[in-house]
């Protein structure tokens, strides 16, 4: 794997790759890789000739009171695993190289943007879409893997590709859990072990309520109120919401009978979690 800090760089060694008739699949990521990560990079490598990858811990998307400068960094066991996935390119780059001094311009994707992590971590969205489009501008990538687990992430970048006419096709794959049930996250690492047992209520939460949903019900206040009643079995849960949204516009829906995202956030000790499972027409 050949790693690559500069954009000149990149963008060469991309030209060549395509220069060879060779499709290309870019995986964004901030590091602190787990197998939700590398589930991405495997389905780019089985849709794509050639898998690019990128590190970057995005400063504009964290708020001033986030854990950028905690935000777990592990470069040197990232590569390890990007190795061991045969990835063609990582392109890490330094904040500099992708923020220079006077950069101002921005992507905001509207409304959908400041709507569930939107709302609650202003400016979030603002910072993912415009690293997003600027990796796309930088990586000529056919095909782009982003993962279910940050739903409204998806959501705001499919608006984007579509409004913004990106040329690439956007893929999104399932949420890897660990085998009880938590999905995997890079914050996981902030929580000790009790807090690690406690986190297993967001999930909890979603599976009683898609098993009201099996068993026909349908109103949105009904299912939240089951998760609530859920969630609130840990007092000390802090949560931020519990919505059943349409999961391309990220708006509220009365019922989940033409189908529908219900995603949660809480914070559980040190870390600020998010969970959700997409319901189908019923
Ligand atoms: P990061 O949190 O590192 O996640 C990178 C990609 O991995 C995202 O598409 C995310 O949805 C996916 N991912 C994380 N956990 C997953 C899991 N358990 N199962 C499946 N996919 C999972 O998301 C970001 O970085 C950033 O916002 C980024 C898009 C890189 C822009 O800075």
């Amino acid at each position: 794997m050949q790693v690559v800090r500069t954009i000149a760089e990149i963008r060469a060694a991309v030209a060549a790759l395509r220069a060879q008739g060779k499709t290309i699949g870019l995986v964004p990521t901030m590091g602190a890789l787990h197998e939700g990560h590398l589930s991405l990079v495997r389905a780019a490598g089985a849709a794509c000739d050639a898998v690019v990858a990128t590190i970057f811990v995005n400063p504009t998307q964290f708020g001033p009171n986030e854990d950028f400068s905690k935000y777990p960094r592990t470069f040197e066991a990232d590569c390890d695993k990007l190795t061991a996935e045969k990835v063609d390119l990582l392109f890490a780059p330094d904040t500099e190289e992708m923020y220079p001094a006077g950069a101002t311009t921005f992507v905001a994707v509207e409304p959908i943007g400041d709507r569930l992590d939107g709302a609650s971590r202003p400016g979030h969205f603002r910072g993912v879409a415009t690293v997003v489009a600027k990796l796309f501008n930088i990586v000529a990538a056919d095909k782009a893997f982003f993962g279910q687990k940050d739903a409204a992430q998806v959501a705001v970048l499919r608006r984007m590709v579509r409004d913004f006419n990106f040329n690439l096709e956007l893929v999104v794959c399932p949420i890897v859990r660990e085998p009880d049930g938590l999905a995997m996250s890079s914050r996981n690492r902030y929580l000790s072990a009790e807090d690690r047992e406690r986190a297993l209520v967001l999930h909890r939460a979603l599976r009683h309520m898609e098993e009201k949903i099996s068993i026909g019900v349908t109103s949105s206040s009904e299912l939240i109120d089951i998760g609530l009643g859920v969630l609130a079995e840990d007092p000390d849960a802090k949560l931020d919401y519990l919505r059943i949204v349409d999961p391309d516009t990220l708006e509220d829906l009365p019922d989940v009978e033409n189908g529908a995202l219900i995603a949660v956030a809480a914070g559980i000790g040190p870390a600020r979690l998010i969970d959700n499972v997409l319901i189908p027409p019923q």
